[in-house]
């Protein structure tokens, strides 16, 4: 493992011990690491929508401006200045959940193979942020907006694309009202850039988290209200294009990028930018593991039920006609989108293994863990069980590893995704010899491929095809989920769930043994 490999695992399982911490408060639904794509989408509608009745109220000319700022800001504190605050503060917002978006993307590795396309799209959205969030503040034409457009035309002019340099525009005189009506133009069109940008961002998810829940929405949008009250947004004094202010209140979160340039030069300033760019580019070229077979489709066995269509959490299903089965769709995998996570092949209603075929074949399946195959290892898995009480465990490979729970009482089934796991595989392992079943992975929102978690617990608690029989009894089925870092917790839910099933007697709660015909054939 590289060293830069192994500094994104520490970080990873750092990050999934806060999210963990925050689950305890606010459940994963509603934790804001879980959601911060969501988030940042919430941030830039509060900001559109505060932005919309800023332009209608405000008086836009060049001299009227900062007066007019003024008088909401102080006189109609109550309404102007709180919004004119969270307008503020929700621009604010959405640069931090905007770059925590992009560091927990990066920790999760999620910037590589099918996720190229998420990732190069998002590259283009920093910088349709920043610009928006910049150009804001020259319009409020104070001292601080008129440092911040002075010092972007000075970097700008650095580049060789004005005949004239564009600083030169800051000068009395030349500075009007036609000038300023084209800034005003840029800050409503940049951000409508943005929205498109993050339409095509978000293309290639299927049902994108893009609206927090209710908990989290309210939460956000009471904790800016709290902020635009105890601390409302003041402007500098009036911009004087005569004279330098002295004492400038930067906002960190936009501005920063003016000391920076200040401190180095325009063309330091551009090689940084221009540098951070490229490494974000460049970082989906770089080594990393080769994407795995993607899930195929075998038409005898589809139906056209739509399941893999609708539980894809990549778009990577659609439905044609079924060339042998009239009235009847097939489903075909769009390879270009196929993250190969197996979702598809456990929902796929012929995935079940109680079909007396010698070989499963499933509607849709992944060639390099066939349902099949699955079936056959479990079946041998259970099969040399030994010991008073016997556990199957369906684990995850990108979760706290379970393999580490193999022993002569338990066996384990290691998936690609947990969302690979068709629900009757458990009350088959139950039927089969196990006297209990653990099904394990990721935490809700650390699932790599994102509804793995989700759809496993939905079909098992039977809220979702093809779902869990309710016959199967709640006692003998245990769902723990446990992130990378957390196979002690895991461990220690096996030993409970052990404790448990020994607590009843042997045919409590028990369901009716099940001999596959192979084994009854063989055996
Ligand atoms: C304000 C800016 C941004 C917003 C609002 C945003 C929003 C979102 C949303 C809503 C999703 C879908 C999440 C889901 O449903 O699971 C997403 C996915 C993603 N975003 Fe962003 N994004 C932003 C910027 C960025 C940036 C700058 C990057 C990296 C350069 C990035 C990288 C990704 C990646 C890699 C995914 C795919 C995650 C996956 O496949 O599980 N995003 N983004
Ligand atoms: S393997 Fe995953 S991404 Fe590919 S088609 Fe199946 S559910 Fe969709
Ligand atoms: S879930 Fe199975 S049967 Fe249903 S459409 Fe997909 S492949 Fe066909």
């Amino acid at each position: 493992m590289s060293a830069i490999e192994s500094v994104r695992l520490s970080g990873l399982a750092l990050l999934q011990r806060v999210e963990r911490f925050f689950d305890a408060f606010f459940g994963a639904a509603a934790n804001p690491w879980r959601h911060l794509g969501a988030l940042g989408f919430y941030f830039l509608w509060i900001a559109l929508a505060t932005g919309i009745y800023l332009f209608i109220v405000l008086d836009t000319g060049i001299e009227d401006i900062h007066t007019a700022i003024e008088y909401y800001t102080h006189q109609q504190w109550w309404l102007g200045g709180v919004i004119r605050s969270l307008h503020r503060y929700a621009a604010d917002g959405l640069v931090l959940a905007m770059l925590l978006h992009l560091a927990r993307e990066l920790l999760y590795g999620r910037y590589h193979s099918f996720r190229w396309y998420s990732w190069i799209t998002g590259v283009p959205v920093l910088w349709l942020v920043y610009a928006s969030g910049i150009g804001g503040y020259w319009l409020v034409w104070d001292q601080l907006g008129l440092f911040s457009a002075v010092a972007s035309a000075e970097w700008f002019d650095w580049l060789p694309i004005f005949s004239d340099p564009a600083a030169r525009n800051f000068q009395p005189g030349i500075l009007n009202d036609r000038f300023f009506s084209l800034l005003v133009f840029l800050h409503i069109g940049i951000p409508l850039l943005l929205l498109l940008a993050l339409w095509v961002h978000i293309q290639r998810v299927s049902q994108s988290d893009v609206f927090p829940a209710r908990a989290l929405g309210f939460g956000t949008l009471g904790m800016l209200l709290a902020l635009a009250l105890v601390k409302p947004t003041v402007s500098h004094g009036k911009a004087e294009l005569t004279h330098l202010p002295e004492l400038l209140h930067i906002d960190w979160y936009y501005l920063f990028i003016h000391p920076l340039m200040y401190a180095t030069s325009p063309a330091g300033l551009w090689a940084l930018v221009g540098l951070a760019t490229l490494l974000l580019l460049a970082l989906p070229l770089l080594p990393h593991p080769r994407q795995a077979p993607l899930a195929v489709v075998n038409p005898p066995n589809c139906n056209g039920c739509r399941r893999c269509f609708v539980d894809c959490p990549y778009g990577a299903i659609a439905m044609a006609p079924h060339p042998d089965k009239p009235g009847h769709e097939l489903a075909r995998v769009i390879p270009e989108l196929c993250a190969s996570c197996g979702i598809c092949a456990g929902a796929c209603p012929s995935s079940t293994p109680f079909r007396s075929v010698d070989t499963l074949l499933t509607g849709i399946d992944m060639p390099q863990q066939p349902v099949g195959a699955l079936r056959e290892e479990m079946q041998r898995k259970i099969a040399a069980l030994a010991g008073p009480v016997k556990i199957a465990v369906f684990g995850c490979d990108c979760a706290a590893d379970a393999r580490r729970l193999q022993g002569a009482d338990t066996a384990v089934l290691n998936l690609m995704c947990t969302g690979l796991l068709p629900p009757s595989f458990v009350e088959y392992a139950l039927r089969g010899g196990a006297d209990g079943v653990l099904v394990s992975g990721c935490r809700e929102g650390s699932c790599a491929y994102r509804f793995g978690t989700r759809w496993t617990e939905e079909r098992l608690a039977g809220r979702r095809e093809p779902h869990l029989r309710p016959t199967v009894p709640a006692e003998r089925l245990r769902i723990h989920w446990a992130d990378g870092h957390e196979l002690s917790s895991l461990k220690a839910a096996l030993e409970e769930f052990r404790q448990n099933l020994q607590s009843f007697g042997a045919d409590e709660k028990r369901l009716r043994p099940y001999t596959p015909r192979r084994i009854a054939q063989h055996g």
